[in-house]
């Protein structure tokens, strides 16, 4: 390799590694964005007024997913009108800064069940665990389910099973689900330790 060929991929190489730095969100500065969500994640028991369903657990979610998450309300491709209008105006650099934050951010593990049989949900979810097992590598985009909200989780079976919530790939399967295997699925995940609300 001749000197101009070395500079040349050095170059490249000190470039490349811009948008990858770039990319890792500021856990400091997505806890100062997160202030005006607090309102309604860090309370363990704050309810959507209606359909009436917990405000669903945010704290140590996959940085993955949350950034998933808040593009798809930016997209409309999940229709809940608060948190379209809360998230429609964040660039996509406050987007992974509120998502690094929140994989980092502890608080009150407290998650409230509502019946259902988490040892049937337990076997129901053999076929979920390859990808909600509670792996929290960063950059994967399935999120955590475990110690979620039970209520929030059914509704959010329910919404894919309407299709009110789009994806191709959870819309299949949770398809066949009976009603109150979904239960039984939920009552599982939210037995399980994992997910916070924030402090
Ligand atoms: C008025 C209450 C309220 C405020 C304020 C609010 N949220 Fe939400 N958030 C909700 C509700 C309710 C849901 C569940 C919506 C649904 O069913 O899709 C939700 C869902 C989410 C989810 C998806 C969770 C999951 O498991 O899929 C994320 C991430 C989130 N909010 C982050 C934020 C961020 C970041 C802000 C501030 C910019 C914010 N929220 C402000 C009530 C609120
Ligand atoms: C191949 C991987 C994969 C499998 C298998 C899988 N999921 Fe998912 N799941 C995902 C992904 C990716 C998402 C996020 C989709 C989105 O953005 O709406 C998701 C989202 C969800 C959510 C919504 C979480 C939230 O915070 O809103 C629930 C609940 C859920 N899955 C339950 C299940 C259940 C129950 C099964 C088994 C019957 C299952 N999943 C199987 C990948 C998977």
């Amino acid at each position: 390799m001749n000197k101009k060929m070395i500079t040349l991929a050095l170059g490249i190489t000190a470039f490349s590694s811009v948008p990858m730095m770039a990319q890792a969100g500021s856990v400091e500065a997505g806890k100062d964005a997160f202030e005006a969500c607090r309102g309604c994640h860090t309370s363990p028991s704050t309810s959507n007024v209606y359909p009436t369903y917990y405000v669903p657990k945010v704290g140590g979610q996959v940085a993955g997913y949350t950034v998933a998450a808040l593009k798809a309300y930016q997209k409309s491709e999940r229709p809940h009108r608060t948190m379209m209008a809360n998230v429609y105006d964040l660039s996509d650099k406050t987007i992974e800064d509120i998502a690094a934050y929140l994989a980092t951010a502890t608080g009150s593990a407290r998650a409230s069940a509502n019946g259902g049989d988490a040892a049937k949900g337990k076997k129901l979810a053999e076929s979920c665990m390859a990808c909600h097992n509670d792996d929290t590598n960063a950059g994967v985009t399935n999120p955590r389910l475990a110690g979620q909200h039970q209520n929030y989780l059914e509704k959010a079976m329910q919404g894919y099973q309407s299709g009110a919530r789009k994806n191709a790939l959870m819309q299949s399967m949770v398809q066949g689900l009976s009603e109150d295997e979904v239960k039984d699925i939920a009552a599982y995940f939210t037995s399980l330790k994992g997910l916070t609300a924030v402090k």
